[in-house]
């Protein structure tokens, strides 16, 4: 979904920053973004937990662009659909560091870019299963949860400095988050009776980027295909 979210933002004007933990991959899209947009892309290798990560981030937009308008903090790793049982506290800590700590220290070091600028902004890539958990994969429900908490809190710091902070919360997308054996259990819980595609959750986070959502903030844009709507 990442290369989406950079794709529909170099397709609106934006040069961007790509960060992954996987290089090869990040190097093929971003050259690809590059030729197809016409913008300038550059890709950083790195783990979002490590402790060194926001600054990576930051040492490298301002050698490449000298300046910051929008985070996305997309990041994330696969739920494993284990019960309380089957889960010990220990088994949640790599979901909260990808999903929580990693991009709270990220932000704290990325965030005077932000305030520098006219108009900042900061989306996180949060899930239907942070707004509303189901009884299993409690690392995976916990920490989107939990993020969805830091998004309200920080945009609430920042709102009146003109940093607007938001989150899309995809409901079942096709990427390999959603791999071969599950997917007819996620199908059946789409509304809409398919999965949505990477660049449907790409336009809600170019909207929330877009000045058109500029009295927009501590707002969570449910993208699901109907899934937390009440059926008829
Ligand atoms: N696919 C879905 O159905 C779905 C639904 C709701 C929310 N989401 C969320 O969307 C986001 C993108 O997921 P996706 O579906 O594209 O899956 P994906 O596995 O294709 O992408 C996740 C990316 O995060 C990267 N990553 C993982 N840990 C990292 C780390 N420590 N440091 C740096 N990069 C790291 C991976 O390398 C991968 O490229 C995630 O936050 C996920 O939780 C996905």
């Amino acid at each position: 979904m990442g290369e989406a979210h950079a794709r529909a933002l170099a397709e609106r004007g934006a040069d961007v920053l790509m960060a992954d933990l996987d290089g090869a991959e990040l190097e093929v899209s971003a050259k690809q973004i590059a030729a197809d947009t016409g913008r300038r892309t550059e890709t950083v290798v790195l783990d979002v937990t490590s402790p060194d990560a926001g600054e990576r981030v930051r040492s490298a937009i301002e050698a490449a662009f000298g300046r910051l308008d929008i985070v996305v903090h997309n990041a994330g790793i696969m739920h494993d659909w284990k019960t309380l049982a089957e889960t010990p506290v220990e088994n949640l800590q790599p979901y909260l560091d990808v999903n929580v700590l990693g991009p709270y220290a990220i932000t704290r070091t990325l965030m005077p870019l932000l305030q520098a600028g006219p108009a900042g902004r900061i989306v996180f890539i949060n899930s239907q299963w942070g707004q509303l958990p189901d009884g299993h994969s409690y690392g995976y429900m916990v920490a989107k949860a939990a993020q969805l908490g830091m998004m309200k809190a920080l945009a609430s710091e920042f709102v009146s400095q003109g940093v607007l902070i938001n989150a899309v919360a995809p409901g079942a997308v096709a990427t390999r988050m959603v791999p071969d054996e599950v997917y007819d259990i996620e199908v059946a819980a789409v509304p809409l009776g398919r999965l949505g595609q990477p660049g449907e959750i790409a336009a809600a986070v170019a909207f929330l980027a877009s000045d058109a959502a500029g009295f927009l903030a501590g707002q969570t844009l449910a993208v699901n295909g109907g899934a937390l709507i009440p059926s008829a």
